[in-house]
């Protein structure tokens, strides 16, 4: 009994301490996942969309939208916040409308995709089993059965179709073509610009009926967005002024991405907390950005493969040692490791095409520094932390064996 009363006391500290927060008052709030209720700066894209989506309330089908802008410039947020209230309007008129969101990189097969615009149906089906072409089947009769002006937005769909080509895209701007009740209309949404010209030409101009584009955000509106979310996530004090600013500048350089703005504010926040102190002050920002940018070289490094993690290792060698490295010195140290492996090795061809990948990463510094007889040489340096990517280089059971060679 006793210690069943000390473990509630625990609870109850533990809790208690959680709730007297000094920081915060909702951290939620700036959560990535978290949808605002307003958007500012975005009123021209989110007029345009829920003006091109309004026909469905009088069971009429709306044009394809494609939504397009570089990450963190609220295209999701715009696309969730639109159905909520066009979900809403349905209700209340009894419009026959369903609007689906899915997130193609989160359902990355066709076979899921169409699972969840079923389920928004109201068809469940089994998470395997049955054929793609039988999904197919199953979401043409559930519109054509329901009668509903069917609207599903594909985010991320630059994952689907890189992985598995624009059929299921095919496929679903075709139904309309046999419903004779019910209509499908398309939201895709992409931060790669790159995508529109990889896709089937009919698609594309499908898809494209109506085109939408989420421009960067200046350093001026990346301030007032945070300050909009800050006033309800914090507590009044607990910012230091120069705080959003800082957020707002570092991610204004860094394309105007909304996202790493708030992530910047809510770590800083949360060290801040951690660390007891007051006040969140620019010193945190700077922490926060320091632990932010390990976090993502390590996703980056830890999902590697072997290979590129090895020629890694061994540019860090030579850099541990000389300062800098060439492709020639990486390549010979990565053939000393892969020795002691005893595992196949890659051509030097193929580690120059590695050296050159790890530098649009961002990982690695590749730079033509002497062209001669046996092409091109490269001087690489590192470009972010060495800890954070030794980090993540340990992680691998194989590299740790021959870290220390
Ligand atoms: N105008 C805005 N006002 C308030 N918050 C915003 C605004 N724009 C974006 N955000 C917030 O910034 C974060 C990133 O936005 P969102 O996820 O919509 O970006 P995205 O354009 O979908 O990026 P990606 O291409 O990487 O998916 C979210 O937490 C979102 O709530
Ligand atoms: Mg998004």
């Amino acid at each position: 009994m006793e210690s069943g009363k000390s473990q509630k006391d625990l609870f109850e500290d533990l809790f208690s301490k959680a709730l007297q927060s000094r920081i915060f008052i909702n951290r939620e709030l700036l959560s990535p996942d978290y949808v605002p209720q307003t958007l500012p700066f975005r009123e021209e894209q989110l007029a345009k969309l829920a003006s091109i989506l309004s026909v469905s309330l009088k069971n009429e089908r709306p044009n394809n939208v494609f939504i397009y802008g570089l990450t963190g410039t609220g295209k999701t947020a715009a696309v969730k916040l639109v159905f909520k209230k066009l979900k809403e309007k349905a209700d209340e008129i009894k419009a026959n409308v369903v609007a689906v969101y899915v997130n193609t990189r989160q359902k990355d097969t066709e076979y899921r995709v169409l699972a969840e615009v079923l389920d928004s149906l109201g068809v469940k089906v089994p998470f395997t089993g049955l054929s793609v072409s039988e999904l197919y089947n199953r979401l043409f009769k559930a519109v054509q059965n329901k009668g509903s002006i069917t609207i599903v937005a594909l985010d991320e769909i630059d994952y689907l179709v890189k992985k598995h080509g624009d059929d299921l895209l095919y496929r679903l701007l075709r139904m309309n073509s046999e419903l004779q009740r019910g209509k499908i209309t398309i939201v895709g949404i992409t931060n790669d610009l790159k995508l529109i010209d990889s896709l089937d030409p009919r698609v594309k101009s499908s898809l494209g009926e109506e085109e939408i584009v989420f421009p960067p955000y200046d350093a001026e509106q990346l301030k007032k967005i945070l300050e909009e979310r800050a006033r309800l996530a914090f507590r009044e004090g607990a910012l230091s002024p120069e705080v959003i600013p800082l957020c707002a500048a570092l991610a204004a350089r860094e394309h105007g991405d909304a996202r790493k703005a708030l992530d910047l504010l809510r770590t800083a926040g949360e060290i801040a907390e951690r660390n007891n102190d007051e006040k969140v002050e620019t010193r945190h920002v700077e922490m926060a950005r320091n632990q932010l940018e390990h976090d993502t070289v390590e996703a980056i490094v830890s999902t590697l493969p072997l290979h590129s993690k090895l020629i890694l290792l061994a540019t860090l060698k030579i850099i541990e040692e000389k300062g800098k490295a060439t492709t020639g010195e990486v390549y010979s140290k990565y053939l000393d490791l892969v020795k002691k492996l005893g595992i196949e090795y890659i051509t030097s061809r193929r580690a120059t095409d590695i050296i050159s990948e790890l530098d649009m990463l961002g990982i690695l510094d590749a730079r033509v520094t002497s062209r001669g007889r046996y092409g091109k040489t490269k001087t690489i340096t590192l470009q972010t932390s060495k800890e954070a990517v030794l980090k993540a280089l340990l992680k691998d059971e194989l590299i740790g064996a021959v870290i220390n060679e």
